[in-house]
């Protein structure tokens, strides 16, 4: 369910997605067929609507209904709440912006699209028509449940994970399972099969935000293997260059049921800029694009892709961040032992702390925001644990010494 304070937006937004003339506005007929036919009612179809062609329309209701934030940033505070990056792209990558930026007067100046696509096509080892670029992850993260699942075919998650995609799901009243992670912090594929053998879509984040973990590529392969044929697995590898494990690039590029999500937000240092990529078979492109055209990958900001395509390829300077990261998180870790805190071992830039009768999750995030650091939230899965982000060596130095002041009272 949607927070509380969500409750008078939703109501608005429920009396405007029952509206007919905005359905019939935003959906043409065929498509309003297509989601019926799979048991959407006419409530569901206008909130569908809303959410792909409507961004105008959820604006105008005043809050993001899917917001991916920890919360509002605290202006003057210490930021590691929201898993961003410490520092901004990769030198390359702000010159190359800065070059489209001086050619703003053009929509696409030199097949920019293309040319993202050969960048990564070649970083990755993917055919081009495998590779599209999105403004972020969270529109094909939110549209992967509107195709592939309906109020018959349920959606299947880790818990704790990354919630967007189940935020979606309950929104459009398709039914969710949320299987824990095992004792080591693994996805549980076998109990994720388990609890819907006949889901529509298998969502598997690897590196897992909020604990970092990594998921076996063997099971995720055994996943992709044992689904049902006709249900789709997405793959979230929002975390992986700070990871540097084996991606499921080569799953989406060959077989036609598998997505693989990257954000280009994290480890390089461009959330505010705008930058997704999917990997996967185009005909699964063709069935999410059917709702509102190719659209929203016309929506890209070029001097994101002229920023991503930069610096994709920069292999040495990526490990380069990846080991300073890693570094400084390790160091982290090792404070919080010593101090007794317990902590999950981590192989991305967050990490799970629990603090036990020290407070709850919300009294350490005051706490800490007294000494002037605004750490991450927590997921009701794990109601004692806060998710920290690892910022740069001096960001970790501040927070460690505020830990320090907090636990001497
Ligand atoms: C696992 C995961 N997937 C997707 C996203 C969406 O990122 P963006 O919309 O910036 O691409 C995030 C953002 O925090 C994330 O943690």
């Amino acid at each position: 369910m949607l927070p509380d304070r969500y409750a008078e937006d939703r109501y608005a937004q429920d009396q405007y997605a029952g509206d007919c003339d905005f359905i019939d506005t935003a959906l043409p007929a065929d498509r309003q067929e297509e989601l019926s036919g799979r048991g959407f009612n006419r409530r569901q179809i206008g909130r569908i609507a809303m959410m792909l062609g409507g961004g105008a329309a959820m604006a105008s209701f005043g809050r993001p209904a899917l917001a991916q934030q920890s919360g509002p940033a605290v202006v003057g505070a210490l930021r590691i709440a929201s898993n961003e990056c410490w520092t901004g792209p990769f030198s390359e990558g702000v010159a190359a912006a800065a070059m489209m930026a001086s050619q703003g007067n053009r929509y696409e100046p030199d097949n920019n699209h293309a040319k993202l696509a050969a960048a990564v096509a070649e970083v990755e080892g993917l055919p081009e028509d495998r590779i599209l670029a999105w403004p972020g992850s969270s529109d094909p993260l939110n549209r992967v449940v509107v195709t592939f699942c309906s109020p018959e075919r349920g959606l299947v998650t880790a818990n704790p994970s990354y919630e967007q995609a189940w935020r979606t799901s309950e929104w459009l009243g398709v039914p969710l399972s949320r299987v824990p992670l095992t004792a080591d912090h693994r996805h549980d594929v076998r109990a994720m099969l388990a609890a819907n053998p006949r889901a529509g879509l298998y969502y598997v984040c690897s590196p897992n935000n909020p604990t970092g973990t990594v998921t076996p590529i063997e099971d995720i392969v055994w996943l992709a293997q044992n689904k049902p044929k006709d249900a789709v697995l997405v793959v979230d590898e929002a975390y992986i260059h700070f990871s540097g494990t084996p991606s499921a690039a080569a799953l989406a590029a060959s077989r036609d049921d598998v997505i693989v999500l990257r954000t280009i937000s994290k480890l390089f240092g461009m959330a505010g800029m705008r930058l997704g990529l999917t990997f996967a078979h185009p005909a699964l492109y063709e069935r999410m694009m059917r709702y509102d055209g190719e659209q929203v990958t016309f929506m890209v900001p070029m001097t994101a892709i002229a920023c991503g395509t930069a610096s994709l390829p920069l292999a040495a300077k990526i490990a380069a961040r990846r080991d300073q990261m890693i570094a400084v998180r390790e160091e982290t870790l090792d404070h919080m032992k010593k101090r007794g805190i317990a902590t999950i071992g981590s192989q991305a830039n967050m990490f799970m702390a629990d603090w036990g009768a020290l407070g709850t999750p919300a009294d350490m995030q005051q706490k800490f925001l007294d000494q002037g650091v605004q750490i991450g939230r927590s997921w009701d899965a794990w109601p004692t644990m806060s998710r920290i982000t690892i910022g740069s060596a001096e960001d970790m130095q501040t927070f460690r010494l505020a830990l320090d002041r907090i636990l001497m009272g």
